[in-house]
């Protein structure tokens, strides 16, 4: 019952459930948002968005690298942009980090802004998946890329291995062919997925013409 309450809570961290699942996802997509950030070359002076942002560990890590630059999140869900906001205080007050609630969908800001585009975990919940990638694809600049980050690699050779989480939230593991596809439907290039040995990650880099 309790681990049914904290899992349905990812889709959209709401109350009692949704604080300590955004505790969790902080801790627990920790180390493979750093294997994924190693994919991409954020600089000083970059403006980084990260889309479904969750409590904002990301958002953190993004700040420690864009120097000068700028580094925006945003969640659908109302309690994440508080604890993401409260997470990153220091870099909010300095204006360095900026936290809205927004869905993916609809992206409260002008086409051609960022360098590049983070989504950890968050892709699964997506409403409109193609629509939602050329609507990154609208924010991102020229040349600017998206990375994509899973834990949730679908295995050949052990096909259940997520069935009860993908019934629990009617969402589906991705394989590295589905993603490309995606990708590639959705308008970017030079469209790379790399997979981590031994566990389930996949990460994907897609470009903006
Ligand atoms: C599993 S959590 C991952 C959170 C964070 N990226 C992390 O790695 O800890 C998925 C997040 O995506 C957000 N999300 C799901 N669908 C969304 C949508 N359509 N627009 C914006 N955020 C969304 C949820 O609110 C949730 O915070």
């Amino acid at each position: 019952m309790k681990y049914h309450k904290l899992v349905e809570n990812a889709q959209k961290p709401e109350g009692f459930w949704g604080k300590l699942m955004i505790r969790s996802m902080n801790r627990g997509h920790s180390e493979l948002t750093d294997w994924a950030l190693c994919h991409i070359d954020i600089k000083s002076g970059d403006h980084v968005l990260d889309v479904g942002c969750g409590g904002g560990k990301t958002v953190g890590k993004l700040c420690e690298k864009v120097g000068g630059g700028k580094v925006y999140g945003v969640d659908y869900s109302e309690l994440c942009i508080k604890k993401a906001e409260k997470l990153n205080h220091k870099n909010v007050i300095c204006g360095k980090a900026k936290l809205k609630k927004a869905s993916v969908s609809a992206l409260p800001f002008e086409s051609d802004k960022f360098d590049f585009v983070t989504a950890v975990e968050t892709y699964y919940f997506w409403p409109d998946k193609l629509n939602d990638l050329k609507e990154i694809a609208r924010v991102l600049k020229p040349g600017g890329k998206l990375l994509l980050v899973f834990e949730m690699l679908k295995d050949k050779n052990d096909p259940d291995k997520w069935t009860k989480v993908e019934k629990r939230l009617n969402i589906e593991a991705v394989s590295r062919e589905y993603i490309d596809d995606m990708l590639e439907r959705a308008g970017y290039q030079n469209i790379r997925t790399y997979i981590k040995s031994g566990t389930s990650w996949l990460c994907a880099v897609a470009e903006k013409e």
